[in-house]
């Protein structure tokens, strides 16, 4: 009987302990760390002022709010049929550096609807969408 109730209180013990793992894991991934950008990208800071993202807002309008909608919550008329889903990239630019967006916008993310823009847009242009990511909330 001693031994059968022990196992018990183990079995409680290592699910109560268990439970906390699970939080402690679920409290990690609301405050996600973002990969670090390559070195090619890694410390660049935009060259433009905030002026730019006048400029920004027309190249944000012609390649980007299809997917990612007017304010960049990723509520575009596109992106339902999208898996994954755009981001919501007014939250994403309050905790990501210049070098991480201007490396996702030029290189896109594999796998996803977000392709590489290099190809398409001008750094400068790049730099300018960014400048106006900064205004978006
Ligand atoms: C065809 C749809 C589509 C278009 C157009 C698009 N995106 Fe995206 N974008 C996505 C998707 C989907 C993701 C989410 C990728 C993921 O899950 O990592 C994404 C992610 C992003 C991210 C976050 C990347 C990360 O690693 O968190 C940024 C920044 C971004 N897009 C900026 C832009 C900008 C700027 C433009 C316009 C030049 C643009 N996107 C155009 C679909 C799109």
């Amino acid at each position: 009987m001693r031994v059968y109730l022990l196992s018990v209180v183990l079995v409680v013990l290592s699910l109560v302990l268990g439970a906390c793992g699970g939080g402690g894991g679920a409290q990690s991934a609301a405050t996600p760390t973002l990969p670090a950008p390559p070195a090619a990208y890694a410390g660049k800071t935009n060259p433009l002022g905030p002026d730019a993202a006048e400029a920004g807002k027309q190249v944000f309008t012609t390649y980007c709010v299809s997917c990612h909608g007017e304010q960049g919550h990723g509520d575009g008329p596109a992106a339902a049929s999208l898996d994954p889903k755009p981001k919501n990239i007014a939250e994403l630019q309050k905790v990501a550096g210049d070098d991480f967006l201007f490396w996702r916008i030029s290189e896109g993310v594999e796998g996803t609807a977000m392709v590489a823009w290099k190809t398409t847009l001008k750094e400068e242009e790049i730099w300018q969408v960014i400048a106006y990511l900064r205004t978006l909330k």
